[in-house]
């Protein structure tokens, strides 16, 4: 069967990654969680004291960070390692999603990211979610969708996996954190957040997960 690219795009925390997760194990696909990929660039900035303005720092930076996924056999999840290390749980703390998006717009890390991505991709045959993969990183796929749903139930899941994680965040802060993100993301300059023309809308407002990933395996058998 004909190995395509599924392209999951949209704003913060409306399940983007859990119907990526199960659209990829579904088809037998690769998952990649590019979000994850940006949160351990701010990782890295943060523990190294880099200036988010100094390009020079930023591209000796971005040299000496390697990201890659495993899958960890106990929890059957792809874990996001730096350097070799596991920062899995590290990267979804708050002080993190605090600073990602200020990380996100700087042209040099969206380069290596997007580049690195692509080589991920090359093969076809994954599930990729985040920001821009339908418009910069694979504006080919086969297959584009754009999730949003309201802040409120965004912020509310998000409590709830911060929660599961024992971090407790109150929800005002969380709806500031998702607002200001969403609103960077989507008014920087180099592929800022926008819907592409040919890619499907899922509110995931008031449906179940189970619906969602219908939604999307749907637009796939159209596909293939
Ligand atoms: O998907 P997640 O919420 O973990 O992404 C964290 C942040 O990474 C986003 O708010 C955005 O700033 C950035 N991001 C991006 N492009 C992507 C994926 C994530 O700019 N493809």
């Amino acid at each position: 069967m004909k190995k395509i690219v599924i392209a999951i795009d949209g704003h913060s925390s409306c399940g983007k990654s859990t119907t990526a997760k199960l659209v990829a194990k579904e088809m037998g696909y690769a998952y990649i969680d590019t979000g994850a990929m940006y949160r351990a660039v701010t990782l890295y900035f943060l523990q190294n004291y880099i200036d988010f303005t100094n390009q020079k720092r930023i591209l000796q930076a971005l040299e000496n960070i390697h990201i890659t996924f495993e899958r960890n056999p106990k929890t059957s999840r792809n874990e996001a390692f730096l350097n070799g290390l596991n920062v899995e749980d590290e990267i979804r703390k708050m002080y993190i999603s605090d600073k990602v998006s200020e990380v996100s717009v700087i042209p040099e890390v969206r380069h290596a990211m997007v580049h690195q991505q692509q080589k991920m991709g090359k093969r076809r045959g994954v599930v990729m979610d985040g920001r821009d993969i339908g418009t910069a990183v694979f504006p080919d796929a086969e297959v584009k969708i754009f999730m949003t749903a309201d802040v409120i139930t965004r912020a509310q899941r998000r409590q709830r996996e911060l929660l599961e994680k024992e971090e407790m965040v109150p929800l005002d802060a969380i709806i500031e954190n998702l607002k200001k993100r969403d609103l960077i993301d989507s008014t920087r300059k180099e592929s800022p957040l926008i819907q592409a023309p040919d890619a499907a809308l899922l509110d995931t407002s008031y449906i179940t997960i189970d619906e969602q990933v219908d939604f999307v395996l749907r637009k796939v058998a159209e596909k293939i």
